[in-house]
């Protein structure tokens, strides 16, 4: 059995134990942030109340260039408020839409900065295309656990694992905690589809496998969004689903859709697609851990714009 096939079974196993003991089972709380459309999660277990975040927005002012803590702050509120130990600080991937909150939460709450290893691909295409110095390390050194497909972890006693879900960028990764996946940008609404495959790295064939990988995990595993835009027809921003309910009904990738049809939509979507606003902020400073660059002589950060580069 290749590792590939292994990590998903180990997945599909330990979402099978989590839905046949509910102390398995992670207390979850979303957090939706309007300016990016971004669920931002807490995860925890109700015995010990060890607890992950996962996708945390900074806000950012693209005219000014100013941060501000508001997302973060009712995150860390809640947290404080529901006494949880935090353990983790996940990043499904490096984002282009929002800056993560992931390092001023940890100076706040504690906990490692995790993200998955193929982010080292990703420095190394954004570090070249920002043109960084060589004091921008493109080994991962910046977050605190760099995951391996398959590789697994624990939220308190609940059990958790990473499984590799490229497509959308290199390093993204899916992150189960008892029988809830939080896919990160594969798959969206039934109503909505899939995230987009056009960024610099993304691959909408390598996209389309990983979520046919995620569909094969068991029918009832709940699935936890990064992002909703609603859809024709919804006035409701929604973030939760099951892997039965996208194998019925996913508009781009429902059971009988083929991988080159998948391929043909995805590709022509993505070329009616602008960039996201936030795309140069937040990718130079999500492949620094979430940390803006290094100050400039005057105690400045910048943030920069390539200029007919992408
Ligand atoms: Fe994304």
């Amino acid at each position: 059995m290749s590792s590939f096939e292994t990590g998903l079974k180990a997945a599909a196993e330990q979402i099978r134990r989590a839905q046949a003991d509910k102390r398995l089972r992670p207390s979850i709380a979303g957090f939706f942030d309007e300016a990016t459309n971004t669920i931002s999660y807490v995860v925890h277990d109700p015995k010990s109340g060890e607890a992950a975040i996962i996708d945390s927005v900074l806000d950012y002012e693209a005219a000014s260039g100013r941060t501000s803590n508001g997302s973060a702050d009712r995150i860390a509120e809640y947290v404080t408020s529901n006494n949880l130990k935090v353990m983790w600080l996940i990043e499904t991937h490096a984002h282009a839409d929002h800056i993560s909150a992931a390092p001023y939460l940890q100076e706040k709450l504690g906990g490692k900065l995790a993200i998955g290893r193929e982010i080292i691909r990703v420095q190394d295409v954004f570090g070249k295309l920002f043109n960084a110095g060589t004091d921008f390390e493109r080994d991962g050194s910046q977050f605190d656990k760099l995951f391996d497909d398959g590789e697994t972890f624990t939220v308190g006693e609940l059990e958790g694992i990473a499984l590799h879900v490229p497509g959308h960028t290199p390093a993204d990764m899916a992150f189960i905690i008892g029988d809830a996946a939080f896919v990160g940008d594969t798959i969206f609404m039934p109503d909505f589809g899939t995230a987009r495959a056009d960024f610099p790295g993304g691959d909408a064939r390598q996209l389309f496998q990983s979520i046919r990988r995620l569909l094969s995990l068991p029918g009832e595993t709940r699935l936890f969004l990064c992002h909703d835009y609603k859809a024709p027809g919804r006035d409701d921003y929604a973030w939760e689903t099951t892997v039965r309910q996208q194998r019925e009904g996913n508009v781009h990738v429902r059971d009988g859709t083929t991988e080159d049809e998948f391929v043909a939509m995805r590709t022509a979507r993505d070329k009616t697609l602008p960039m996201p606003n936030l795309i140069m902020p937040s990718v130079q400073v999500n492949i620094r851990g979430g940390r803006l660059p290094e100050p400039e002589a005057n105690g400045v950060s910048y943030i920069k714009i390539p200029v007919n580069a992408v």
